[in-house]
Formats: C-alpha cells, structure tokens, sequence
C-alpha cells in the first residue's frame, strides 16, 4: 500500500529547521522557524513557567481524562487574556472555549466549525498568509481564497487593496485576520484600520476567524487584542484561535484554545457542542500539561506579573533588533532602504530578496530563512547582526534581481 504513495518535499518551514540543524558551519543563522531566542541564540523556558511547572507537578494527584473540552479554568483564564475580563460578550455570555493542541489545533477545529454550519463556506486569507493556515484550513475540506494585504513596494499595508477586495465578498465570507504580529509580513492593522473594517464586516454579514499566535510580542498584551476585543463587541458572531507557543514559550506543549463568540448563549452552546464533537472524532482530547502551566500563572498574582515581564522583555528585544538590524543594513546595502522593518511588529519581515537569493543566503553564508525571504528577527543577535547584514549586501550585489 505505502509503495505508490508519493514522497513528499519537508514542509516549508519545519524542512528550513532541519537544513539548519544538518549544517555543521559554526557561523551558521537560523532566521527559519519562528521561535523566539534570547542573546545566547537559546529559547528558555521561561522562569514564570518553570515555576508553575513545579508547583503543577507537586499538586498534580492523577492523570485521569480532563475531558474534549479541556481544561475549564484554563479556557477562562484565556477567554480573560483574549477579550479582557469585562468585555460585553462575556458578561453576555455568549463566548465558549475549547482547548486545543496548540494554534494549529485551534485553527483546525475553526475551520471544522465552519464546515458544519456550512460546507460551502469559502475562508479567505492575506497574501500573503502563513503557509500552513492553507494547509491547516484547506485540509478541512473549505475552499480558500486570497485578499490584498501586503504592500512590497513599501513593506507596508495596502489597506485600500484590502477594504476594497473585503467590500466585494459575497455576504456570508468567512475572512481570516491575524490580531497582531502579522506572518509572514509583520506589517499589523492599526486601531483605527480595525475600525475602518468594522462596517465592511457588517454590510457583507463576514465572519472574522481571528488567529493571534503572538498576543504580547507585537505592541503589549491588550493592545495587540484590539481588533478582537472591537469585533467581538460589535459583530454577532466571530471565532478566535489563539496560541500560547510564543508568549507563554511552551511551543512543544501544544497549548492554544478556539473562543467561539456568537450571537447568543444558545448558539455558542450549539457551537460548543459541535467542537467537543470534532475534538473527539480527531484526537479526543488535547494534552493537558500546557494548559495546567498557565492555568496556573493566570491563577497566582506574582506568577503572573512574573510572567508579563518576561514578555515585555521578548517584546523589547526584538524592537530593538529590528532597529539594530536596519541600521547595519543600511551601513552594508546603502542602495536599498529596509526602514520599513522597524515599522512592523512582531517575530517575522519579508526581506524581499528573490528565491535564488534566500538559496545563496543558505549556501554561501549558511543563513537559513524561509523561501519567501520570511526572516524570523529573534533570531538575530548581536554576535551575528553585522554578518548577516553583510551577507544579505554581498547576495544583493553578486545576484541582482
Ligand atoms: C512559524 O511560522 O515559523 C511558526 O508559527 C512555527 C510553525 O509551526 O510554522
């Protein structure tokens, strides 16, 4: 049976990791996968996590089955992080949560969601997106389309592109947005851009299905939630996945959560029990660990604050990367003005060098980014900025587009 298959190329981004862990070249860079690094190139566990971590295992008193649903304390605490504690859609009660392996999970039971209202539902998404959420949502069965999104020209929003390709979908649409630190783009709506959108929404009846996978490492914990907060006030129905990979650090955890906001108790129910459905006909359950760590940082005053330090010092680093790196571009290509990457947000900016220039930038200087020339800035650190800025000069130069 397995002979006829087809052998398949690595996926894009987790195939970039392990080129870059197969090279034995000491100056080697990982700008690949989107992993935070602190200044030694490590991705530590966060302090706040170790200690909550601790304190799970010592109290832990069986591993029986939580249940599809997952943790309820846990669901809450996100709900709160998501929406902030008094936002009228849960004092309405109309938001359900479910626990899910990871964003791609949330993103996954979204997509599932909407297949069972209604099959026929077409998601669109940026272009560009990140290359898994095709995959993710289009391996639902949905159809998927595109809307304008980036500017390459000046690494910025075409936001008339947007509200125009937006204002034109047939009522019912379902569009995926990203709450912050836009990937692979970095380049985010602004509050009142958000609020622009708000009466397209409503016109054409759209259903925003927000992913936020870096709550906390874009502009601050709140506000990088301000689209959602603003939509799920305004809009009857929207669906959010969101992810604690990054901002918790517990990546390997598949730790994320799917808020379903709808119009009413009844209906968020129904869509709940629809989710406790998929979640069992698929893996049954999700994995417990994760959750219980920020359950239990949610749940504890000083781990908490603990923890929303930490951020701001991921969140910190990285702006200061992003201007650190822009300023030793310009010493190397003064030709060409990256300005724009100190103007977007986030782990991720295109660098907008071609595919053969990103294969040159692997081989001739053992810097890994992704095809699209997607460079994670976290990875980038003091010892390696000025070589990977002269590398990026010399590819320019030697291969000119
Ligand atoms: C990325 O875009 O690199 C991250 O979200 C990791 C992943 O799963 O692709």
């Amino acid at each position: 049976m397995f002979d006829s298959l087809d052998r398949l190329p690595p996926d894009p981004i987790l195939g970039s990791m392990a080129a870059y862990r197969a090279d034995a070249d000491p100056a080697k860079v990982d700008l690949g996968v989107g992993v935070y690094r602190d200044e030694r190139g490590e991705t530590p566990i966060l302090a706040a996590v170790k200690r909550a971590e601790a304190s799970v295992l010592a109290h832990q008193t069986t591993k029986s089955y939580v249940s599809s649903i997952g943790n309820a304390q846990f669901n809450r605490a996100l709900e709160e992080l998501t929406l902030g504690v008094e936002h009228p859609a849960l004092a309405g009660g109309q938001v359900r949560t479910i626990q899910a392996p990871g964003g791609c999970g949330a993103l996954r039971l979204g997509a599932e969601l909407i297949k069972a209202a209604d099959a026929r539902s077409v998601v669109h998404v940026s272009t560009p997106t990140w290359a898994n959420h095709t995959a993710l949502i289009g391996g639902s069965g949905l159809k998927l389309a595109n809307y304008v999104y980036y500017d390459a020209a000046r690494g910025g929003l075409n936001f008339e592109g947007m509200m125009a390709a937006l204002g034109k979908l047939p009522s019912g649409s379902v569009v995926l947005l990203q709450a912050c630190c836009h990937n692979p783009t970095g380049v985010d709506l602004t509050d009142a851009q958000w609020r622009a959108l708000l009466p397209i929404f409503k016109r054409g009846a759209l259903l925003p299905f927000i992913d936020m996978a870096y709550q906390g490492l874009g502009r601050g914990i709140a506000e990088d939630t301000f689209g959602i907060r603003l939509f799920a006030a305004e809009l009857p129905e929207v669906l959010v996945a969101v992810s604690c990979s990054k901002n918790f650090g517990l990546y390997r955890e598949r730790t994320g959560a799917l808020h379903v906001i709808a119009a009413s108790a009844g209906a968020a129910d129904k869509a709940l029990s629809q989710l406790a459905r998929i979640a069992r006909t698929i893996y049954s359950m999700p994995p417990d660990h994760g959750a219980a760590i920020v359950q239990e940082i949610m749940g504890n005053d000083a781990l908490r604050t603990e923890w929303l330090g930490e951020v701001g010092v991921m969140r910190a680093r990285m702006t200061g990367l992003r201007n650190e790196f822009v300023q030793q571009l310009s010493a190397s290509c003064p030709q060409r003005d990256f300005a724009c990457i100190t103007r977007q947000f986030g782990m991720f900016s295109l660098l907008g060098i071609n595919t053969a220039q990103v294969h040159a930038m692997r081989v001739a200087h053992h810097v890994y980014m992704t095809d699209d020339s997607r460079i994670n800035i976290a990875g980038l650190r003091a010892g390696n900025l000025a070589y990977v800025a002269r590398a990026v000069a010399q590819v320019l130069r030697e291969r000119a587009q």
